[in-house]
């Protein structure tokens, strides 16, 4: 169930709305006067293909708060303003909102948004701290512009796409197969230095593993990201660190492994590495030049002692040719439970691309997926890990 009360950010809820409806979330709205002030209940009408319910008195509806109430798997206020914290927070049931509030049973994530000054009220703390001891979680307030101009101050309703992964989350907890679960996964190319300005690197963007991080998140996993120079957004809620060599991401990686339940070695780390790099900048005056590369540790086999003996771990291995044999031997050398196979030389698929088309083997199967989206491949990826595991 979305709550949505009355401030400028009801205009984002829509695209929570929506966002949790294509995840496959059945979202009932119930929204206050207020709101509707600012946005039409149609627009949530048809981007949930529900009903949206916003008065106690109409017919039909009026005694069926009560049913509302104890219907849905969690409720999310979004946005949660000052107003209806502090009604919540009373105990108040003086519209259809908040005396579902108070008649439910599910869990209650609220996002909370309103002006800097009023969220800076003591009023509105306790009136939060109230709702946190009941066992209402609470996301945001984040600190940026607001509707009256910018701020540096928290006010400002969370990011509608970290709200809809805290939702997946919440929802996910209730079957807790991944709660509590430690997950450590490995991101994007790493770089070798040739000299103080010059490096050798690949086209690894870390899409596939930040994908990857944000649906072991959405799942409940613990996930820590261990990363090579990328822009790409840090997923909510996973911790990061971020890594330049492969010798730093092997360390990384190494601190980490002892108490995790699940790896996933999704990066593409630089293989060889300059023997000597120069301290200054070559000039390129000087004309040809040689450089001499070693290979770099590979992660996967030198971390193999320090793995938990339950933990599950993953690979990837981007290929040429004779893709699914190299792919089985690397599984075998490497010691993995799976790895994915994808090929270096498919249009849509691989590095620098949106999209990816795999192969996963594992030491029984081999399941040829088509051509997805790299954030709908980390759930085929995550639910072939989740079916391994029982
Ligand atoms: N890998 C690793 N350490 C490295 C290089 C790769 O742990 N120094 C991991 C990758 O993250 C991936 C798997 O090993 O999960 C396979 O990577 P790939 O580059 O395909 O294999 P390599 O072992 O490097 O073999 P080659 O490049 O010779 O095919």
């Amino acid at each position: 169930m979305l709550g949505v009360s009355g401030g400028i950010a009801s205009y984002k809820t829509c695209s929570i709305a929506r966002g949790l409806t294509e995840a496959g979330v059945e979202v009932d709205v119930v929204m206050t006067a207020s709101a509707a002030q600012f946005v039409g209940p149609l627009t949530f009408e048809a981007l949930t293909g529900r009903p949206v319910l916003q008065s106690l008195w109409e017919p039909g509806v009026s005694l069926d708060h009560v049913r509302w109430a104890r219907d849905p798997d969690l409720v999310l206020v979004a946005p949660a303003t000052a107003n209806l914290i502090a009604r919540a927070a009373q105990g108040l049931a003086d519209d259809f909102l908040t005396t579902m509030l108070l008649a439910r049973t599910a869990d209650v994530l609220i996002a909370p948004a309103m002006n800097d000054d009023m969220f800076a009220q003591s009023t509105t703390h306790e009136n939060l701290t109230r709702l946190r001891r009941r066992g209402w979680h609470v996301i945001g307030p984040a600190v940026g512009a607001l509707a009256e101009g910018p701020s540096e101050n928290p006010g400002r309703m969370e990011e509608p796409d970290h709200i809809i992964s805290e939702t997946k989350r919440l929802l996910a907890s209730r079957s807790g197969k991944w709660t509590g679960r430690k997950m450590l996964v490995t991101a994007g190319a790493t770089r070798e230095q040739m000299d103080p300005v010059r490096v050798v690197t690949n086209r690894s963007s870390g899409l596939m593993g930040y994908e990857l991080a944000r649906a072991g998140y959405e799942r409940g996993a613990d996930v820590t990201l261990v990363t090579g120079p990328s822009s790409l957004p840090v997923p909510w809620g996973v911790g990061v660190k971020r890594v330049e060599t492969t010798e730093e991401m092997l360390n990384a990686v190494a601190q980490k492994l002892p108490d995790t339940d699940l790896m996933i070695m999704a990066a593409a780390p630089a293989d060889f590495r300059p023997t000597s790099p120069v301290e200054s900048k070559r000039p390129r005056a000087g004309g040809l030049i040689t450089i001499e590369f070693e290979p770099t540790p590979d992660i996967l086999v030198s971390t193999r002692d320090v793995r938990k003996p339950s933990a599950t771990v993953v690979g990837f291995a981007l290929e040429t040719t004779d893709g699914l044999d190299r792919a089985k031997k690397k599984l075998e050398d490497k010691d993995l439970d799976f790895i994915v196979l994808n090929f270096a030389d498919e249009p849509d698929a691989g590095f620098e691309s949106e999209t990816n088309r795999v192969t996963l083997v594992s030491r029984s199967d081999v399941t040829e997926l088509p051509n997805m989206l790299k954030s709908d491949v980390a759930e085929k990826i995550l639910d072939a890990v989740e079916s391994h595991r029982g």
